[in-house]
């Protein structure tokens, strides 16, 4: 791996654009590697569905990345890591990586020498059932107190993620106005209210966040803002950037920044429903322009 004039060829699925948010901090650790996304966005959401369904959703999506010359693939979707990591690396012939493993070592050590406290865990529905985070935290030494929030996910996908809202959702979006906005902004607080309060009460000791799905980083400052006005102080963390070293280190590329490979990272996109809606969204995930998207047929 990693042998070839262009850097090693990375594969990146989630359920949608979530893992969007992985791919944005792979690029600039990893820049000379060619990187294959795909978004299986026609069969999102995967938390809200079983754990068969959920396992042959990955398995399909991850074997389109090794046929399109992938020599790693990065699982960055949590509830497919939760559900159907054993099972990928059964099926591929390619080392996986999943984002559940280094979001539990990121809680472990965000707090320098700080004790980390109990962490609260936000995630799908699917996620929460595997009780996948509570055995990596487990492990680690840490207790998870893990949250469902089934609605923040389709607030995502909609571009509802309170502060900027991502492109139109529907209709023509008024600037100058501002009513769309506030009025979008108003449901994702409300609904992150009743999340945080819920999962607060459970978890009194809880001293770290840790965003167990790929979307919620998109919620960050509206999550923080909530937190503030429940009085409640937290580090919040995500897998993004843990999972990225992971990355660099079974590629042997360590250190700050070290290309593993000569150039400018390359970026091919897929998605299995409109490639309108990823490059709009998409966009706002990467946090640069998505171009060129390729729409694949994975089936049912
Ligand atoms: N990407 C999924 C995750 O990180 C969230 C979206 C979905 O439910 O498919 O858990």
């Amino acid at each position: 791996m990693g042998g070839t004039a262009r850097g090693p060829t990375i594969g990146v699925f989630d359920s949608g654009f979530g893992g969007l948010t992985v791919l944005r901090e792979l690029l600039p650790l990893i820049p000379g590697a060619h990187y294959v996304y795909l978004g299986d966005t026609a069969r999102l959401p995967y938390g809200s569905k079983s754990r068969e369904t959920i396992v042959r959703y990955a398995v399909s999506s991850a074997r389109f990345l090794e046929e399109r010359g992938a020599e790693l693939l990065v699982v960055a979707c949590n509830t497919a890591t939760a559900l159907a990591l054993d099972e990928l690396r059964a099926a591929l012939t390619i080392p996986v990586i999943g984002v559940i493993a280094p979001g539990a070592e990121a809680a472990a050590t965000c707090g320098g020498d700080a004790p980390p406290g109990d962490v609260l865990v936000l995630a799908t529905q699917a996620t929460v059932e595997s009780h996948a985070y509570a055995r990596a935290c487990a492990a680690l030494g840490l207790w998870a107190i893990e949250k469902a929030c089934p609605l923040l996910v389709p607030l995502v996908e909609e571009g509802w993620i309170g502060e900027g809202q991502i492109g139109a959702a529907r209709g023509t979006w008024d600037a100058g106005r501002g009513t769309w906005n506030a009025a979008m902004s108003a449901v994702t607080a409300e609904v992150l209210r009743i999340y945080l309060g819920e999962a607060l009460r459970d978890a009194p000791r809880s001293r770290t966040l840790l965003l167990g799905c790929t979307h919620y980083p998109l919620l960050r400052p509206a999550i923080a803002r909530t937190l503030d006005e429940l009085g409640r102080s937290l580090r919040v963390i995500d897998s993004a950037q843990a999972t990225a070293r992971s990355v660099a280190r079974a590629l042997g590329v360590e250190g700050d920044g070290v290309a593993a490979g000569p150039g400018l990272a390359t970026c091919e996109f897929f998605a299995t429903d409109s490639v309108e809606k990823f490059e709009r969204l998409g966009s706002r995930f990467l946090g640069r322009p998505v171009r060129g998207v390729q729409l694949v047929d994975l089936g049912g």
